[in-house]
């Protein structure tokens, strides 16, 4: 669970950042797992990257919900590598059809205000059906909250009624310009 404390810090750290503009050169995905834990719910067809430029590389990710889900949390949890992938900032668990509501988590927010224009998932509960991410990459000005250069993983587990079903998890890169920067 994201304390109270790490909240507030997070919400200071993300108004100072929009004061001070993110220069970021390169901000985009390294590496993309996917995996279904209960083939009779959910259904991968394709999770994976594209390259297509230096700075650029989008990720695809298409599965399917083969019966209606209306009772759904997400566990966000942000890793930083530091000799092994470690905890950094973000563990959190979040009812996705409250979110879908009302975006009441800042940092749920933040990921997922990233990634909706790609994506079909921007609706109220429940789901069901084809679930898309598509031609998604990372964009540095969307970005609001202050990354330090390093190598990331976001890893998202979505739990139906209570059980875990499938696992996305995608590693990033982010590494400052540090010219723009000083
Ligand atoms: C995704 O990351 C979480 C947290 O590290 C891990 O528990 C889970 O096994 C990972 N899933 C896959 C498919 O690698
Ligand atoms: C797997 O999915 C089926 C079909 O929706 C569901 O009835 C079952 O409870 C799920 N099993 C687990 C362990 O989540
Ligand atoms: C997703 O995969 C399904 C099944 O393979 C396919 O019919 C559909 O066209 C794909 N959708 C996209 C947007 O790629
Ligand atoms: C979903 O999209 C609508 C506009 O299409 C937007 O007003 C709303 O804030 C979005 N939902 C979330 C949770 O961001
Ligand atoms: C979701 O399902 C679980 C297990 O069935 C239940 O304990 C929980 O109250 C449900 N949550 C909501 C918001 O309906």
């Amino acid at each position: 669970m994201l304390s109270k404390l790490v909240t507030g810090l997070l919400c200071a750290a993300v108004l100072i950042n929009t004061l001070v503009l993110n220069d970021a050169v390169v901000f985009r995905f390294t590496n993309v797992v996917c995996l279904s834990r209960n083939e009779s719910w959910f259904v991968f067809h394709n999770c994976r990257l594209k390259a297509v430029r230096r700075d650029r590389v989008l990720l695809n990710i298409n599965g399917t919900i083969l019966h209606p889900a209306d009772n759904i949390s997400i566990h966000a949890q942000i890793f930083k590598k530091a000799s092994g992938f470690k905890p950094w900032l973000v563990n959190a668990k979040v009812d996705g059809c409250r979110f879908m509501r009302r975006n009441y988590n800042p940092i749920i927010g933040i990921i997922f205000d990233l990634f909706q224009d790609f994506s079909n998932i921007n609706h109220s509960c429940p789901f069901v059906g084809p679930q898309v991410v598509k031609d998604f990459y990372l964009r540095p000005d969307r970005l609001k909250l202050p990354f330090p250069t390093g190598d990331y993983m976001l890893s998202l587990i979505w739990i139906f009624d209570n059980r875990p079903q499938f696992d996305t998890n995608v590693t990033f890169s982010f590494i400052e310009d540090l010219l723009k920067s000083n």
